[in-house]
């Protein structure tokens, strides 16, 4: 017998193997940690971005972003919070702790969010002193998990410039087509209030009937992901409304300035 072939040998070889590959991955897993997290924050300003129509193709997004000013909403009252840090502020940690968030009920929570963050962050794009746009943080539950995305509108604070989605779990070619670009064109343009204030976007079953009085509040349905679809509709309809930004549209439709 080959002096190799013994199992203590064999066993040495396997459990060094175990710890190097151990050792490589933790290492791997550490280091990148930080790369990671700024690949995050930079696809995350890149969709804000080109919802507002702003992504230039071959553009620095950091240098592009330059033009868009955070701030904090408390979305109870509609108005911006000065109080709280924007660097400091964590979407997640805000919807999971009780004294910063609220339970949401089986009547309210058309977006199957559970509970609702009492603050969020909204984005601002000036252009000239102007409001050129602002982006919403828009989420709510697809077919398979929670769909994040933004939603930016025009200054009169009811024409959509765009709506992106930078995280989802919808099957690729059915629910994932809200990535696709062409359905995504389709959102600009559309309107989300009716004129007395009622949400009325709507992602329907089937083509826009394009001479309907109803058309530039809906959007093609998904073919084959009405789940997905009646997702989208739901969670616009929950961010756009009482219990997500319609205080602060309100606000900002009072303001002549268009700030607070
Ligand atoms: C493997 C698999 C993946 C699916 N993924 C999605 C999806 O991402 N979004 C969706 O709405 N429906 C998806 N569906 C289809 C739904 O189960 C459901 O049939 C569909 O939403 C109904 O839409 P329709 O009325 O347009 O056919 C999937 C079905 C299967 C079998």
């Amino acid at each position: 017998m080959n002096n190799n072939d013994t199992i203590k040998k064999t066993l040495i070889v396997a459990v060094s193997l175990c710890l190097v590959c151990s050792a490589l991955i933790s290492f791997s897993a550490v280091e990148l940690r930080d790369l990671q997290e700024a690949n995050k924050t930079l696809d995350k300003q890149s969709k804000i971005l080109s919802a507002a129509g702003l992504l230039k193709e071959g553009g620095d997004v950091t240098e592009l972003f330059e033009s868009i000013e955070a701030r904090i909403v408390n979305l109870e009252t509609g108005k911006f919070d000065y109080q709280i840090n924007l660097d400091e502020y964590e979407e997640s940690a805000f919807s999971r702790n009780p004294s910063t968030s609220i339970e949401l009920t089986a009547n309210n929570d058309i977006a199957l969010l559970k509970r609702r963050e009492n603050f969020q962050t909204v984005y601002l794009h000036y252009s000239m002193e102007k409001l050129n746009a602002i982006i919403l943080p828009v989420r709510g539950y697809g077919l398979w998990g929670t769909m994040k995305g933004y939603l930016a509108l025009q200054p009169d604070l009811k024409t959509i410039i765009g709506l992106e989605f930078f995280d989802h779990k919808e099957t690729p070619g059915l629910g994932g087509e809200i990535d696709n670009p062409k359905w995504k064109a389709t959102w600009k343009g559309k309107e989300v209030y009716s004129d007395s204030g009622d949400v009325l976007i709507s992602v329907i079953k089937g083509s826009v009937d394009r001479s309907s009085s109803q058309a530039k509040y809906q959007v093609d349905g998904l073919s084959g992901a009405t789940i997905t679809s009646n997702g989208v509709t739901n969670l616009l309809s929950f961010w756009l409304g009482d219990m997500g930004y319609g205080p602060l549209i309100n606000t900002l439709k009072d303001q002549e300035s268009k700030d607070v």
